[in-house]
């Protein structure tokens, strides 16, 4: 196993990277805020298996995070991760403070914003998250210049987001996305599942499964989206969750599905106890 390298600061991280570069390698970047699960070290193995250089970052990115939300608590185990990197045979780690980050702070600060799409879904929920979310990507990718990036599908309407500013602003850059990595009750892997009390745990396996349901429901025949969703809202909120959304999309666009669209996707979130999750579901229907 040869020895990850970490770097907190941009200077002797650039230079190692042009060595690399230099050197005619390419460069993976699978970005993160930590709390390294199986999930995140899926998308490690992934630059692994299709890159020289394997660069992971950890930043819990504050500029994501709405004002009543979980900045100060989410959870953090560095000393975990980066064993857990080493083990993945991760090049490099680098985890910036914040101030290399932001150092003009937060407020007064330019913002990547892809409109249309960060206000629907999650972001009619959480305004301005998906702001922040492009906005730190893209110094990511102005930092580290990787040849492919890496993202997960649990987060699809992110995947979707980032995709659409690289093609955007014609960043020379692949985004590669991968599979969502799962517990065996069905339940997405996340950093937040550990705010999960073992009643909200139990309910949470109910998310996921509504979603094969309703797919299920779509691949039968049902083409009436609105009420389907309908429907897996009131299941979701009788088995004790609190539904956000459950929406029906086309895949390629995110926006409401219509009869006729065959690529669809079904995006959810819903609140276990007092925790946000979400997850979805691919759905190909032949006409
Ligand atoms: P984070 O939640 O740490 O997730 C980092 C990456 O891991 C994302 O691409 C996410 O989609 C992926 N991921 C999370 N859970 C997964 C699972 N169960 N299976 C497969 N992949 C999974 O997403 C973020 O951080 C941040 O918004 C970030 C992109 C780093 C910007 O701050």
């Amino acid at each position: 196993m040869t020895k990850m390298q970490l770097f907190d600061s941009l200077p002797l991280l650039r230079a190692t990277l042009a060595a690399y570069k230099l050197h005619g390698k390419t460069v993976g970047l699978v970005p993160t805020m930590g709390n390294l699960h199986a999930g995140h070290l899926a998308l490690v193995a992934t630059a692994r298996a299709q890159c020289d250089v394997v660069i992971t970052t950890i930043f819990v990115n504050p500029l994501q995070f709405g004002p009543n939300e979980d900045l100060a608590r989410y959870p953090r185990s560095f000393a975990a991760d980066i064993k857990n990197l080493e083990q993945s045979a991760c090049d490099v780690l680098y985890a910036p403070t914040t101030t290399e980050i932001y150092p003009h702070g937060t407020v007064v600060h330019t913002k990547i914003s892809v409109p249309e799409l960060s206000t629907l879904h999650c972001g009619y929920t959480r305004p301005g998250h998906f702001d922040g979310v492009c906005t730190v990507v893209a110094k990511l990718f102005n930092i580290i210049q990787p040849d492919k990036a890496f993202f997960g599908y649990k987060d699809y309407q992110q995947f979707h987001l980032i995709s659409t500013m690289v093609s955007d602003l014609q960043i020379p850059l692949q985004v590669h996305g991968i599979a969502t990595m799962r517990e065996s009750s069905g339940l997405a892997l996340s950093s937040r599942n550990v705010y999960l009390s073992t009643t909200d745990r139990n309910n949470a396996a109910a998310l996921y499964a509504t979603l094969q349901e309703s797919a299920l429901q779509i691949m039968g025949g049902e083409h009436n989206f609105r009420q389907i969703e309908a429907r897996a809202s009131g299941t979701l909120n009788k088995v004790g969750l609190k539904t956000d959304y459950v929406h029906i999309c086309n895949r390629s666009t995110l926006h409401l599905a219509s009869i006729g669209d065959t690529d669809l996707i079904i995006l959810a979130a819903v609140y276990a106890g007092t925790t946000r999750l979400i997850d979805n579901i691919f759905v190909q229907i032949t006409i």
